[in-house]
């Protein structure tokens, strides 16, 4: 069977790669962005770090921050609404999975708008127009969201996390610097890490995989066991490794799928709000 990949249309890597955010807005004419964080990004400073950017070149933006971890329809609709008000025409999403996931799901509705229930997204949906034009700058190494085809919503009301899978929501540019990571407490340094690393095994061992999968989920396993203890340590190099790790990690997952840990994994948030590496962690 024929093999597809869906990558990035361009990313960024390595310490600085954050500068390249304006430039990639102002040569494509953007003029609003619809910048997508969470509430403790923004309490910790981390957001900043990029609306600091924005704010030098005169780039004009709206924060939307109602997003909580494992993300929820309400988090989706309300950011959707939040969109149309702020007359924006990009997003820039900063954050771990639960912002950029907010972030792919908003894009995706404003474009194809009779998906507004949010929950016709699940499975693999028939969108026909590409979500907003999004540049996704990931905050933890873990989910690798920005180079996914996926994104992860909770359903409250029933107690149940879904999958959306959909070629229409990669967003065009990665930005994965590991300076917007460095202030990842160790737990949740540890507990992405180990997302990461489930990624990678899952990836490599799936009936779906591939040859192309299987060269970034090898190279994503030595570079997530040589720099994981190093980013919990907080040492550049760590932090760089895990960075790049988790990312192909994603190169490769997002395109042959997962396995029994994520499914269990997805449940056990659902019903406990685990965070999701930890579940991974555990059932791993
Ligand atoms: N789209 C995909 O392909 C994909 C893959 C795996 C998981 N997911 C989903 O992603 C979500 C989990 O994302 P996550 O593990 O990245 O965590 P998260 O986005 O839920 O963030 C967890 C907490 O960490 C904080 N945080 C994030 N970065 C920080 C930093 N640099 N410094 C200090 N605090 C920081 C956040 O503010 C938040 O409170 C789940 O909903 C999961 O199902 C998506
Ligand atoms: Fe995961």
């Amino acid at each position: 069977m024929a093999s597809r990949i869906v990558l990035n249309t361009i990313s960024y890597h390595g310490h600085g790669a954050i500068e390249n955010i304006v430039p990639e807005l102002t040569s494509r004419g953007y003029k609003k962005a619809f910048v997508c964080s969470d509430p403790d990004l923004i309490k910790f400073g981390v957001t900043k770090k990029v609306t600091d950017l924005l704010d030098a070149a005169g780039f004009a933006y709206a924060v939307y921050s109602e997003i909580k971890p494992n993300p929820t329809i309400q988090n989706v609709q309300d950011g959707v609404a939040a969109f149309k008000a702020a007359e924006a025409d990009c997003i820039v999403t900063i954050g771990g999975g639960s912002s950029m996931d907010t972030a792919k799901a908003i894009g995706i509705i404003i474009n194809n708008p009779e998906f507004a229930d949010v929950r016709s997204l699940e499975g693999v949906a028939p969108t026909k127009k590409h979500a907003v034009f999004t540049i996704a700058v990931p905050t933890t190494a873990g989910t690798a969201a920005e180079v996914t085809i996926n994104y992860v919503i909770t359903d409250v009301e029933k107690k149940r996390k879904f999958v959306c899978v959909d070629t229409n929501d990669i967003p065009e540019v990665a930005v994965v610097d590991p300076d917007m990571m460095s202030s990842m407490p160790k737990g949740l340094t540890a507990a992405t890490g180990m997302d990461a690393l489930t990624h990678a095994i899952e990836g490599y061992i799936t009936k779906g995989h591939c040859t192309i999968s299987d060269m970034f989920h090898l190279e994503a396993i030595k570079l997530i066991s040589e720099n994981l203890r190093g980013a919990v340590q907080n040492t550049p190099e760590g932090r760089e490794g895990m960075a790049l790790g988790q990312y192909i990690a994603g190169m490769g997952f997002s395109n042959v799928g997962l396995g029994i840990v994520h499914s269990m994994a997805h449940g056990l948030s659902a019903l406990y709000d685990t965070p999701h590496g930890v579940a991974c962690a555990i059932i791993l």
